[in-house]
């Protein structure tokens, strides 16, 4: 089993001006394990990039403890290390985020070598430990450019492998794509994956958009208001979503709900035939390997009319939706939707009679 690197447990954040408080965390335990991609979701103002700070004590949470990489660093309302040990631990901890952050007066490589500030490298030393970050994230050929001579997918390749510069065991991205369009945003979370698994980085991505989670994280966290309201597995998360804005989320990442605006419309939906249902299919893993619709037709001679089918690999396994109209004997119906079920296959009837 893997180690967990980062334990928060039981984290408040409460801010206070002059006439209000506002509780921007609230009594969130997370624990993320050593090599996950951890996605972390929640709409604008969730808290999310408050209860990331917190993880490298940028923000000092209210109440609460934190330890990383079995030192514990918060308890009990304190901060339970010395500076020198804080500044040590933050090397630890890397982060990029949306604006990227970089200074405009410094080329590319004077970007990352400011990150090795104190690292107590040579001159030599950092010169070359700064063309191998420039070369791990593709962009060796342009050391000597300034950031407003990059586009916005290498400004952010400037900023990773500067985050990247002390080694560190953790890299938190705080909506880092948010700014890019979507080609660049693929390529860039292709380059988180591929340092995940080339260095064994562990990754707390940060986003508003779950089909983020869906490209390249094992496990996800749903935060609503402040509070954690879903956590687990991507595949468990997207398979059987909980929550009501969970599903909300990944109705956006799925394309279903636009798919079934349209079947909804179509003549043969409005007009269901005589023995005739719709029905949604979902089904993961090994139940993909079966073929569904030629087992009903010819176990049960229930005919299958396909309407949307998508399949999604998740964490390595594959995921499948279909939406179909099933026709055929009502009792031979009730029992093909038997069979499908103890496969494992969830069936949601969406319109028509039920048989039974
Ligand atoms: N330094 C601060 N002072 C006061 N309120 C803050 C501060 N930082 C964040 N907040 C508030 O905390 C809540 C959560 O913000 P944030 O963590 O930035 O959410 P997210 O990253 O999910 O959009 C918001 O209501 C925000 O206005
Ligand atoms: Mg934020």
């Amino acid at each position: 089993m893997s180690k967990e690197i980062i334990k928060l447990d039981n984290i408040d954040v409460t801010f206070r001006q002059k006439k209000r408080e506002i509780t921007a965390v609230k009594d969130v335990s997370i624990h993320i394990n050593q090599g996950d991609i951890y996605g972390i979701v929640g709409y604008s103002g969730a808290g999310k990039s408050t209860l990331v700070r917190v993880i490298n004590l940028l923000q000092v949470p209210t109440a609460g403890t934190i330890t990383i990489d079995d030192d514990v660093i918060f308890d009990q309302g304190k901060v339970t290390l010395s500076p020198a040990q804080l500044r040590e631990k933050r090397r630890d901890i890397g982060m990029i985020f949306q604006h990227f952050n970089l200074m405009a007066q410094m080329t590319a490589a004077e970007n990352v070598a400011f990150a090795l500030k104190h690292s107590g490298l040579s001159k030599e030393e950092k010169a070359e430990k700064v063309n191998r970050l420039l070369e791990l994230v593709g962009l060796a050929d342009r050391a000597e450019n300034y950031p407003a001579q990059l586009s916005g997918g290498q400004k952010q390749r400037v900023a990773i492998a500067r985050a990247l510069a002390n080694d560190p065991k953790i890299l938190i991205s705080d909506e880092s794509t948010s700014a890019l369009d979507p080609r660049t945003t693929k390529q860039i979370l292709a380059l988180l994956q591929e340092l995940n698994e080339k260095l064994g980085l562990t990754i707390v991505l940060i986003t508003h958009e779950m089909q983020i989670v869906k490209d390249i994280a094992n496990r996800v966290a749903v935060m609503q208001d402040g509070r954690l309201i879903e956590e687990g597995s991507v595949l468990e998360i997207f398979s059987h979503p909980k929550e009501e804005l969970t599903q909300d989320f990944i109705k956006t990442a799925t394309g279903i709900d636009e798919a079934l605006v349209k079947i909804y419309q179509q003549g043969i939906v409005q007009n269901l035939p005589e023995n005739s249902l719709l029905v949604q299919l979902k089904y993961s893993g090994a139940s993909t390997d079966t073929a569904i619709v030629n087992d009903l037709y010819k176990f049960y001679q229930v005919s299958s009319n396909i309407l949307y089918g998508n399949i999604e690999i998740l964490d390595h396994t594959p995921v499948g939706e279909m939406v179909l109209i099933l026709s055929g004997e009502p009792g031979n119906i009730h029992r093909a939707l038997e069979a499908v079920t103890e496969a494992h296959v969830e069936v949601t009837i969406l319109k028509g009679e039920q048989p039974c």
